[in-house]
């Protein structure tokens, strides 16, 4: 059975995606500030956008659970596990500095673990992105690996470190 929810945070509504976040998930997508880190290059078209929107809103459990992050009714990000135990998560640069993918994320990663059954998360992350290493480390993950060249970003190879999170110590930091 699928499952599509939508449910509140303190301050946000996550929600699965839809067709008509083409626009906000674009702004984000070509922001280069937002994308500087990313797994491919900042999208030059809508046309490219629209493809990942489409991919995201093909997700569906109970092979992960990615969504989108609304503030006052504005779509600012979006954070989820894209391919269970993956976690991925990216917020326009506007809204950076609030504390909003923490507070995201730590729903997100609630449901893995509670809702979804996941023993573990994992994150793949470019070294250099010392925001995102520094938001899972106080979400609790930690780094399981390293390894080189792993994605051909453009013209640039880019390397991984590895993170990871067990439902175990997230059930004891949360208690
Ligand atoms: C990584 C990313 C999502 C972080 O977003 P963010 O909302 O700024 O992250 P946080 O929720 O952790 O908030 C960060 C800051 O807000 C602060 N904060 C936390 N709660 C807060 C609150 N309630 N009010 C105000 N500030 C708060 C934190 O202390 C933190 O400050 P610091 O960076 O000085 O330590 C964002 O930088 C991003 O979209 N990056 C590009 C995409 C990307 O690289 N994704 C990962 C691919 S693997």
């Amino acid at each position: 059975m699928q499952t599509r929810v939508k449910f509140r945070t303190e301050r946000l509504v996550l929600r699965p995606a839809l067709p008509e976040d083409l626009d906000a998930i674009h702004s984000i997508l070509s922001n280069l500030q937002a994308m500087a880190y990313w797994s491919t290059p900042p999208h030059e078209t809508v046309q490219q956008s629209r493809d990942w929107l489409q991919s995201m809103i093909a997700i569906q459990l109970p092979d992960g659970e990615d969504l989108i992050i609304e503030r006052d009714g504005k779509v600012i990000g979006k954070a989820g596990l894209w391919r269970f135990p993956e976690i991925g998560f990216i917020l326009h640069p506007e809204f950076w500095g609030q504390g909003y993918a923490q507070e995201a994320l730590t729903a997100v990663i609630g449901r893995a673990f509670s809702i979804h059954g996941l023993s573990r998360i994992e994150a793949d992350v470019d070294p250099r992105n010392t925001g995102s290493i520094k938001l899972l480390s106080r979400l609790g993950f930690r780094e399981i690996g390293r390894k080189e060249r792993t994605w051909l970003v453009g013209d640039q190879w880019c390397d991984s470190v590895y993170l990871a999170l067990d439902a175990k110590s997230w059930r004891s930091a949360s208690a």
